[in-house]
């Protein structure tokens, strides 16, 4: 039987949609507007049966430990890397994420980059607005067309984004460990390094997490080299942004597109001064179109559980 209004608790704002569902069919505990989380959680913490969230917002054990009767945990976003899976797992607690709904945004969103770092538009546009076209000449860019787009992590979204640059011309390449892919034709490289070196532009959209931390370190950066450019719109943790920066300043590649970041929304000052980096507020699904279809399928899966003890998109755990 259908259960409502179950008491569920939201993490953090929320997109409008999903608010306004959550709101008129669930029993709802917004967890930032709650002052005094001891009485909160004497009176309510133990009807608490579902946690709503976000990739970015993620959850934290201290708190889920304090809700003996949560089920089920939906995320608003792909990723689910600020979730700790080994904890739901241990005390049978299910989780749903976002796939497949945002491809497209994350794969223009990187397009965007690729182009954005390449023809160097954001610096071209601040010497506009600057008004130094009037007495300067601005410094050509890089064609994509012809070049090798080296993708590390070739899945639902990399797959998507290699379609695209295809379109461009570019040569695809990808990084995986071990084999290659069954089902594509694009250039395959067992080694990291080895992929940086073949690439013209290297974009990263591997899922965040302790296996992928840091996997884009100096060494990488070294192979990726002075002409070619990196590409981040995973997680801001696959990417050494210590490394990062001093490979910029060394001048060690040529520049960065960046979607992501390690202390998000801190972005070191040094990235903020370089002229050949183009940094973005991690907007890669953040289009109408996505994020109402992600709103979309939070709601589903919160629906379908409450209602069958389903999910639509599950993570297995
Ligand atoms: C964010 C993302 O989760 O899907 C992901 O993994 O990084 C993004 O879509 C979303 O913006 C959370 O607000």
């Amino acid at each position: 039987m259908s259960d409502k209004k179950a008491d569920v608790l939201v993490w953090g704002p929320m997109h409008a949609a999903l608010t306004q569902n959550l709101d008129r069919d669930f029993t709802v505990h917004n967890r930032w507007e709650i002052k005094d989380l001891d009485a909160w959680a004497a009176e309510h913490a133990d009807k608490v049966r579902g946690v709503i969230t976000s990739g970015v917002f993620g959850t934290d054990n201290a708190l889920l430990d304090r809700l003996p009767n949560l089920q089920v945990v939906n995320s608003f976003g792909v990723g689910y890397d600020a979730v700790d899976t080994a904890y739901l797992a241990r005390r049978g607690i299910q989780l749903s994420n976002t796939p497949d709904v945002l491809n497209n945004a994350v794969a223009e969103t990187a397009m965007a980059l690729m182009l954005c770092v390449s023809r160097r538009i954001s610096q071209a546009e601040r010497f506009v607005r600057a008004g130094q076209w009037t007495t300067g000449k601005f410094p050509l860019g890089n064609d994509l067309c012809g070049k090798t787009c080296g993708i590390v992590g070739l899945g639902k979204i990399g797959k998507t984004i290699a379609k695209r640059a295809a379109a461009f011309d570019m040569n695809i390449a990808y990084f995986r460990r071990g084999e290659p892919y069954a089902d594509v034709s694009y250039t395959h490289y067992g080694d990291l390094q080895e992929l940086a070196r073949a690439s013209d532009c290297m974009i990263v959209i591997v899922p965040g997490g302790p296996e992928t931390q840091h996997l884009i370190n100096r060494d990488v950066l070294k192979a990726l080299g002075p002409k070619s450019y990196l590409i981040n719109v995973a997680r801001g943790s696959v990417v050494d942004e210590k490394a990062l920066v001093a490979s910029l300043l060394a001048s060690e590649i040529a520049g960065a597109g960046l979607d992501v970041f390690e202390d998000e929304p801190n972005v070191p000052a040094e990235l903020m001064s370089l002229d050949n980096v183009v940094l973005t507020p991690h907007i890669g699904s953040g289009t109408y179109e996505t994020r109402q279809a992600m709103a979309d399928l939070v709601f589903a899966n919160v629906s379908a559980y409450f209602a069958d003890g389903s999910l639509v998109t599950p993570v297995q755990l």
